[in-house]
């Protein structure tokens, strides 16, 4: 478990990275830590991390304060040794983590095969894609075993495939009890993980609550039209906002009765030939929370 209370932290150059922020990562739970560029979410894993001092407030991990034991993060940059081997990194991990050698063979085996890095092996680190030096991170992470796991834009450089390995493999570990806070900047990514979200802008936590409650009201729905002309004439009328691409109209209302309304005043005049909807607007809500917080 992973404890947050109360912490800020000034930078000696005078920036304050972060203030006042408390919240708790509970066993089994994936909390991810939103915001925009910059609003302090790289500091408070490294404050968590012990890579930086706390500052002001307390951090706990698993109950106690300064315990690291239990604890493995994957950095934003990959941090891998460019002379070793793939294996031979996984390796370095446990033996700094004092871990037998036995213990540690079986480990690195299982993530070798989880990640997908079995056939890079041998390869020394330096050869590696983005991608696969971003994977060996994850890999140095699981290979610790450890129930508190802190993953800071951890498919941020990773193709599709392996963003779904990756996504797969930390449901795996959420399943095991760990629990897990990851930052992103991926709303398909937060919406799909986790369980609980934290908001950061300029340091505070400006939200925090689960995906559902971010906004209940947003709604986005997409239509393809037969007559996209009279279609923008009638949504111009509306106070809704819309795209328009290839005559596939995609529209954010402000809640549900707006969006029956509207499709009501549409099938007057036009033939919908598709309809998807998606309410609440989980996309739109984050944007609207992040904008109108900026705005105060
Ligand atoms: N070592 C440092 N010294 C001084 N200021 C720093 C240092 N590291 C970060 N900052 C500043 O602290 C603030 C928070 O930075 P941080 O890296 O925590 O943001 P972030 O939310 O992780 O951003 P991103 O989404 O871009 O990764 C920024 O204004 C940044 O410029
Ligand atoms: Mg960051």
């Amino acid at each position: 478990m992973i404890e947050i209370q109360n912490v800020s932290k000034r930078y000696p150059t005078g920036i304050q990275a972060n203030s006042n922020i408390s919240f708790t990562v509970e066993p089994g739970e994936i909390v991810a830590l939103v915001g925009p560029n910059g609003s302090g979410k790289t500091t408070l894993m490294q404050q968590i991390l012990g890579v930086l001092k706390i500052g002001e407030g307390k951090i706990l991990i698993d109950g106690k304060e300064n315990n690291m034991r239990n604890i493995a993060y994957i950095p934003q940059s990959p941090a891998v040794y460019p002379a070793l081997t793939v294996r031979e990194s996984l390796l370095a991990t446990t033996k700094y983590l004092g871990v037998p050698k036995k213990e540690a063979v079986k480990r690195i085996e299982s993530v070798l095969e989880r990640t997908g890095l079995s056939g890079n092996a041998q390869q020394p680190t330096y050869t590696l894609s983005g991608g696969q030096k971003k994977l060996l991170s994850f890999g140095c992470m699981l290979v610790q075993d450890a129930t508190n796991l802190v993953m800071d834009e951890v498919t941020s450089m990773v193709d599709v495939v392996t963003k779904e390995r990756i996504w797969q493999l930390i449901l795996e570990e959420q399943k095991k009890g760990c629990a897990i806070l990851l930052s992103s900047h991926d709303i398909s990514e937060v919406k799909k993980l986790c369980t609980r979200l934290v908001v950061l802008k300029r340091g505070s936590v400006i939200f925090s609550g689960t995906p559902q409650e971010v906004h209940n009201e947003y709604c986005r729905f997409t239509i393809h039209v037969d007559d996209a002309a009279r279609t923008q004439a009638i949504l111009d009328e509306s106070d809704c906002s819309y795209n328009n691409e290839d005559d596939e109209f995609s529209i954010v209302t402000q809640d549900i009765i707006q969006m029956l309304d509207l499709l009501h005043a549409l099938t007057k005049s036009v033939a919908i030939c598709s309809l998807n909807c998606e309410h609440p607007a989980f996309y739109d809500g984050l944007l609207s929370m992040l904008k109108k917080k900026e705005e105060v």
